[in-house]
Formats: structure tokens, sequence, C-alpha cells
């Protein structure tokens, strides 16, 4: 993507403040948008905005999106957009099972209106962050584009409502372009290791910059399709600024992956080597509700899009575990502001 193509447009990102979020402000400012990011810091965190919170063409809201009218109100604040970015969500799985019709409100309803609201607004392209937990149990793989349906058997609320909101943006007509990324397991810097069921890569290198044994859970057979977050945040790129009419057939549904299994077992043996520790690993009951396998077909989005994953999983690893040292050494010397930023304008 060229930076002289964008000039001072304007985007939304809700979710800025999550991991993937955050990344594609970064670039997006990078890119020369003008971007308006909204996060209720529900799961984003206010760190993760620190490299870019003060940046001239940055703007922060800290608001909802489930609250009614925001994009029209973001749009009075900020003249019009070009594209609408809609990473924020629920994003916990087991706080879905927990609480099932908050999570179909959060990520199916608020997903539903803001559409309609960018509808409204004249908005070019609306990009809604998609996610392979719409394709339920499978045991056929790489996972098409179209293995998803109303016959699948979702594991969770969460899966089910992004189903539902994939659905609801593919369907929207022209002048407004809707596309949904489904993303497979996204992994590097800013991902938030604290919790039992954040990502595996997160945990493990976690624990081996800590020197603690990797936890497997189960055999480590099992396999996923990883995918650094840079890369994912180009797909985004490509899906929100892209001139390039769909020609791919997926109706406006990409998934994005590496399109390669790699087992949990050789993840953990590879983290140990390149964080030179010990291969101490140890083995514990099998995760309930674990997928065996999991992994993108990966054909739609290189041709609709022209994407395809450029950071190899050794690479992608020595960048995310350069970023734990550096956040294991700095622990406790964080400091951000609170509040609305937006005045800056
Ligand atoms: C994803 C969700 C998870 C949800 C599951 C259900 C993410 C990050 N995780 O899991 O919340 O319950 O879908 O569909 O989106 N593993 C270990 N040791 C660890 C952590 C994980 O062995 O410390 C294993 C898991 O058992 C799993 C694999 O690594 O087999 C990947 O786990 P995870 O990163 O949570 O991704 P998903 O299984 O895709």
């Amino acid at each position: 993507m060229e930076k002289s193509e964008s000039g001072s447009r304007c985007c939304v990102v809700t979710g800025a403040a999550g991991f993937v979020g955050s990344h594609l402000c970064e670039r997006l400012l990078a890119l020369g948008y003008i971007v308006v990011g909204v996060d209720n810091f529900f799961s984003g965190r206010r760190e993760n905005l620190l490299s870019f919170a003060a940046h001239p063409r940055f703007f922060f809201h800290e608001r909802s999106v489930t609250e009614s009218r925001l994009l029209h109100e973001l749009y009075g604040a900020h003249g019009p957009f070009e594209t609408v970015f809609h990473l924020a969500a629920i994003v916990s799985v087991p706080y879905s099972m927990d609480h099932p019709e908050e999570t179909l409100e959060v990520n199916y309803g608020a997903t539903v209106r803001l559409l309609n609201e960018a509808e409204k607004l004249g908005v070019r392209s609306f990009v809604f962050a998609g996610s392979a937990a719409e394709y339920g149990t499978q045991d056929r793989m790489p996972l098409r584009e179209t293995d998803a349906g109303s016959w699948t058997r979702w594991l969770s609320p969460y899966g089910e409502a992004k189903y539902r909101a994939t659905t609801a943006v593919a369907s929207t007509r022209s002048p407004l372009r809707g596309v949904s990324l489904r993303c497979f397991n996204i992994y590097g810097p800013r991902q938030d290791p604290s919790s039992p069921y954040s990502g595996v890569i997160s945990r493990f290198v976690d624990m081996a910059v800590a020197g603690r044994p990797l936890t497997i859970f189960g055999d480590g057979f099992q396999t996923r399709d990883f995918v650094f977050v840079d890369d994912v945040v180009e797909a985004y790129c490509r899906a929100g600024i892209s001139e390039k009419a769909d020609d791919s057939g997926s109706g406006g549904i990409y998934n994005v992956g590496s399109g390669r299994p790699t087992s949990i077992l050789d993840l953990a043996r590879l983290i140990c080597r390149l964080t030179r520790r010990p291969e101490s690993i140890t083995f514990c009951s099998e995760r309930p509700g674990d997928i065996r396998h999991s992994r993108a077909s990966i054909e739609a989005i290189a041709r609709g899009l022209g994407w395809r994953p450029r950071i190899a999983l050794e690479e992608g690893l020595t960048k995310t575990i350069q970023w734990m040292h550096g956040e294991a050494q700095s622990l406790g010397a964080k400091d951000f502001p609170d509040g609305d930023l937006s005045e800056k304008k």
C-alpha cells in the first residue's frame, strides 16, 4: 500500500486498544490516514495505545460500540470517513459461554447497527473481524469460506455471533463494500498472556521468558494455523483500502491464516529453542471442548485481495519473544493518561 495514495483520508477503528486493533491503527497512521479510535477498555488495554496516542492524526474516544448513533456522533466530530474497521467485540470464548445474550448483542447486534449507520453515512468500506470460530467443529481441512453455514455446529455463542455478523456484513450492497476477515490463530507483540485461555503462543513465550516449563494440554499433536499480527494488519488494509474488485467468488468473506498446520508440540520445542531454554515441557489433560485441527484455505484472499502471509513462524516468534523480553524488563514502569483524547482536534 503506497502512503502517497492515501492523502489524509479518515478511518474509524473500533477495538483500537486491542491486540490487533492497536497494530492496525499504527499502520493506518503510517500510511497517512486520520484514525478515529474507539475502545471501552473491556478487554483493550491503555498501554496498547502508548506508541501512537499522541500522534497528531490519531483521535481517541472511550466509547462502546453498543451505543446507538456512535458513528453519527463520530462523523459530527471528525467529518466523513472512508472505512470503518470493526474489531471491537467480546473476545473471550469462555466469557461468551457464561454470557450468551450479551455476546450476541455486542458481537452481532452492535455490528448490524454500525453497518446500518455506515450505509447512511456513505462510508465506502466496512471491514469486520470475523473468526475461525465461525467454522465450529469440522473434520475437513483446509477450511474454505463456504464451509460455514446454517448447518454449522458452533462450539460457543462467540462462534455463532461472529458467523451471524459476518453474514450481515457480507450481504451489504453497493456502494457500501462489506468484508469479513475470518482470522485463524493470530499471534505477536501485545497479545495478553495472562489468562488460561490466552493464545497459546503468548502463553508459551511468557512461560519460556520467565524460565517456567511450557504446559501442553493433551498430547501436543493437535494442530493450529498461526498467523502473525503484521500479516493480519496487511489483510485489513487491503480489505479496507483496496480498489480491486473481488473476483474470488467468496462474497466478501476471506480466511486469514498461514495455510500451514503446526502441532502444539513442535511449537513448544521451537519456542524453547528460540528462547535458548532447555526443552522443559509438561503435559496436562486435554482442554475440554478443544478442536483437534484447524487450518485455513487461503486461496480466496490470494485471488480477491492479492494477500499472502509474509512472516514465517520462526520470524514472527522471534519478534514476539523480543517484545515479551522488553515487557518483562519494563514491568511496573508503565504510565498512561486517563480519559478521552479526542480534544486534540
Ligand atoms: C480458541 C480460543 C479459546 C476457545 C477455543 C474454542 C483463542 C486464543 N483461544 O482456542 O479461548 O476456548 O478456540 O474453540 O482464541 N494450549 C496448550 N497450552 C496452553 C494453551 C493452549 O497446550 O498453555 C493448546 C490448546 O489446548 C489448543 C492449542 O494450544 O489445543 C491452541 O490453543 P489457543 O491458542 O487457545 O487456540 P484455540 O484452541 O484455537
